[in-house]
């Protein structure tokens, strides 16, 4: 990952690690710590030592996690650690699971509570002056988020207890002398009040950062990045899916190299309302990228007759995909007198990082790294060096960097969309009937009824599915044998968990009526009230 240790390196002095031991929160550290204006990078519990040296942190967290200490095999700190940290004089601070990996390490001891602490807890500062607390030792009482089995119960040589919780146990520790702090609590989730403020008090007054990173640096050092990787004869190709993450970096690349990136979209018959007509639009007038249209539709489609197993759709659309991008490659080499040698590709920085595997998985960190959804996923014969300039990105942040890129915003906030697009949104045969036509109309009047009523920005994705099954319905005088649609809208975080969004019954009856009246059809419409889990977001 050359463009994190690059960065790293520019912020030598500034640099925050978090250490994952697998806590759901780990990565919302490191973006609450970049939202403060200080560069952080996360990696594995298990990383190499040379790894984490090589980054050189002036502060290391050692985040929370599902498991004990005393487990066989639970994740700790590589041998040295604390001497490593004394020496380079950085400033260590346990949260949760990493508190009681301090105790543990340092010759304390951890044990199983008798009474746990979950979900939101008082606890009250000990000390009316302590590094950890400074200024925030008063109010002496704070509500916290804490979420643990185990606790500290004797603490190493050096060590003093700055706060308990409501029920006496150990809720904060330090050690000024090897500067070592622990936390049984998490300052990065909000519901802890003072917790952000904790974190900025620590890092700037403990731990000696200067905030002064921005993500317009970003945006600067990628771009001499791109330019230094691909030299000046060098050409480099980019498939855009008409998303936010494929689009913010080939606009990246584009101010790096200029004219010598080549994109393409490709319509595979599968996209959403006039979605190829709008995208160009964006690419063409907002974004002045050179972008190739290629409208493989009845290719696609061609091959997508007849079936119904939603993987296998989603391997010939893939398969297809290759196909046509290495044809975009093939005609460019001709044109060009040589064949690009770099693909771009806007992989993300939670796609890269691994993440603790959960205790009793029988996994390690390398079978956990997240398998995304690349644009077609290409493969690695095609022997294309990777340039991927948001590789240490969250997606709040690329979509703050499209702002600088003046993306339109409209574009920035649009709904995540599948790669194999509405193939797994009509259930079975996509060529049945006139499916893929009447779905998109339907959806497009569901978003169309959900911007309208303000709704778009609050949902994390809304879509209408198409039902292989003919219902009995009575429109006008006659009876009618048509196709239901369903409606489906979540709010979630991240994709993985998701609720259904409940709208008011009147809004639901507005769009049934408007899908039913307009959609020839279409008789009947129903709403997808299921989480996630038990269902998955999409119907296939
Ligand atoms: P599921 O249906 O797995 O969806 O709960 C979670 C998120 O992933 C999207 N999704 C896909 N994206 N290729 C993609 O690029 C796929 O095959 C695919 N399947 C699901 C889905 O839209 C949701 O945002």
């Amino acid at each position: 990952m050359a463009s994190v240790e690059g960065a790293a390196k520019k912020h030598e002095g500034n640099v925050v690690l978090v250490l994952d031991f697998g806590s759901q929160y780990t990565h919302l550290i490191t973006r609450r710590i970049r939202g403060l204006s200080i560069v952080s990078f996360c990696l594995p519990a298990n990383a190499s030592f040379e790894s984490i040296k090589a980054l050189k942190p002036s502060v290391i967290i050692l985040s929370g996690g599902p498991h004990s200490v005393h487990e066989e095999g639970a994740p700790t700190v590589p041998e040295g650690f604390f001497d490593y940290t004394q020496e380079n004089k950085i400033a260590v601070l346990g949260i949760c699971y990493g508190l009681q990996l301090i105790v543990k390490v340092l010759g304390g001891e951890v044990k199983q509570a008798a009474s746990q602490e979950y979900g939101r807890m008082r606890i009250k500062t000990t000390e009316k002056t302590s590094r950890l607390f400074g200024d925030l030792a008063e109010p002496s009482e704070q509500v916290v988020w804490m979420s643990h089995g185990d606790e500290a119960v004797k603490l190493p040589e050096g060590f003093n207890v700055v706060a308990r919780s409501n029920q006496g146990n150990i809720a904060a520790i330090e050690n000024t002398s090897i500067s070592v702090y622990g936390l049984q609590y998490h300052p990065e989730v909000t519901h802890s009040e003072l917790g952000i403020e904790m974190l900025r008090h620590f890092l700037l007054e403990v731990g000696g950062i200067t905030a002064d990173w921005k993500l317009q640096d970003v945006l600067t050092e990628q771009i001499e990045l791109v330019r230094s990787l691909v030299g000046p004869d060098d050409y480099a190709v980019c498939a855009l899916s008409g998303g936010v993450d494929s689009t913010v970096a080939a606009t990246i690349v584009h101010r790096a190299i200029g004219d010598r990136l080549f994109c393409c979209f490709v319509d595979n018959g599968l996209m959403r309302y006039k979605e190829q007509e709008r995208v160009m639009e964006t690419f063409n007038k907002d974004l002045h990228l050179p972008v190739t249209c290629v409208d493989s539709t009845e290719q696609f489609l061609g091959k997508l007759k007849g079936v119904s197993d939603p993987e296998r759709k989603r391997k010939i659309i893939g398969a297809e995909f290759i196909a046509v991008f290495d044809e975009f490659s093939t005609k460019l080499e001709k044109e060009l007198g040589q064949r690009p040698a770099f693909l771009v590709q806007g992989t993300l920085y939670p796609d890269v990082i691994e993440s603790c595997p959960p205790p009793g998985s029988g996994k390690s960190h390398s079978h956990t790294i997240k398998s995304h959804h690349n644009v077609g996923g290409l493969p690695a014969e095609m022997k294309l060096k990777l340039v991927e300039p948001l590789k240490w990105l969250f997606k709040d942040e690329v979509r703050k960097l499209g702002e600088l890129l003046e993306v339109p915003s409209h574009f920035l906030k649009r709904h995540p969309f599948p790669g194999p697009g509405l193939a797994v949104r009509v259930m079975g045969d996509v060529t049945q009937d006139n499916a893929l036509d009447t779905l998109r109309l339907a959806d497009e009047i569901f978003i169309n009824c959900i911007k309208e009523a303000g709704l778009y920005d609050e949902i994390w994705q809304a879509f209408a599915v198409y039902l292989p099954v003919k219902t009995v319905g009575v429109q006008g005088d006659k009876r009618t044998h048509s196709h239901a649609i369903a409606l489906r809208a979540i709010t979630s975080q991240d994709g993985m968990t998701a609720d259904w969004y409940h709208f008011e019954s009147k809004f639901l009856a507005e769009v049934s009526s408007k899908i039913c009246n307009t959609v020839r059809g279409i008789n009947r419409i129903v709403y997808d009230i299921t989480s996630k889990p038990p269902a998955t977001v999409e119907w296939e």
